[in-house]
């Protein structure tokens, strides 16, 4: 029952190419494409990054389950960041749990992809480039500020040990990142610091009651 495992030695060794979008994917827990590696554990497929499929998934479906995190690693920002029914106790009680704490979100990207030859050398094309994180929620404190706080930068999420978000970090590369396979899991140590803050700042927007209020004087 479920479907096959994602296995780092099923990658050809010389198509590094391969080989880095595979482990981008086990980082994110979703493909280029956006496809979930629930639904496409083994390549993009883009067909399941559709509106209405891609985020028909859960990480504990009784007859599909990625429990330990063989397809979708427990530590990937997408896991993470909105554990869906895995967080703890019952699906149904980790369901309830979550939706107390759903922003919407939208990330906007700005500037050129670094290549994937200047990335592995670590090399800097000069190009800023970036993301603009924008989220709307009722409360600050229950949304934004406990995803980052509990969920991704903790380092003990859900069972794991010294496991930042690997895409946030804990500041200073010391993080690991556990990616399960059969018959051995891959453990990277000290993640280097890909991703930091140019700036931030809260918002507040009046609902659509409280503008017609002040509307009407
Ligand atoms: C460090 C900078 C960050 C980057 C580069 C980043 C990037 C991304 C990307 C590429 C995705 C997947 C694309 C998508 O589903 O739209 C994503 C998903 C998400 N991110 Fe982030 N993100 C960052 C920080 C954060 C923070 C601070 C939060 C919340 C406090 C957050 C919450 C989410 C959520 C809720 C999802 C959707 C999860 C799901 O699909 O179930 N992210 N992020």
């Amino acid at each position: 029952m479920g479907r096959p495992r994602s296995r780092a030695q099923e990658l050809d060794p010389d198509n590094v190419e391969a080989r880095t979008e595979w482990l981008a994917a086990k980082v994110m827990g979703r493909w280029r494409s956006g496809a979930s590696l629930v639904l496409a554990p083994h390549r993009d497929d883009p067909d399941l990054a559709r509106p209405g499929v891609c985020n028909h998934f859960r990480y504990e479906d009784p007859l599909d389950p990625d429990s330990d995190g063989q397809r979708c690693p427990i530590a990937s920002h997408v896991r993470r960041s909105n554990p869906r029914d895995s967080r703890s106790g019952s699906r149904e009680d980790s369901e309830k749990v979550i939706s107390r704490h759903r922003i919407i979100r939208r990330g906007r990207s700005y500037g050129t992809p670094l290549s994937h030859a200047d990335a592995r050398a670590g090399r800097d094309d000069g190009v800023t480039r970036g993301l603009y994180f924008i989220c709307l929620q009722a409360s600050i404190a229950r949304g934004f500020e406990l995803i980052q706080q509990a969920w991704l930068s903790n380092p003990g999420f859900h069972g794991l040990a010294n496991e930042p978000d690997p895409i946030m970090g804990n500041g200073d590369g010391t993080g690991h990142l556990t990616i399960p396979a059969e018959p051995l899991r891959l453990r990277l140590a000290n993640v280097p610091v890909t991703v930091t803050v140019a700036g931030g700042g809260y918002f507040f927007l009046p609902s659509l009651t409280a503008l017609a209020r002040i509307a009407r004087g």
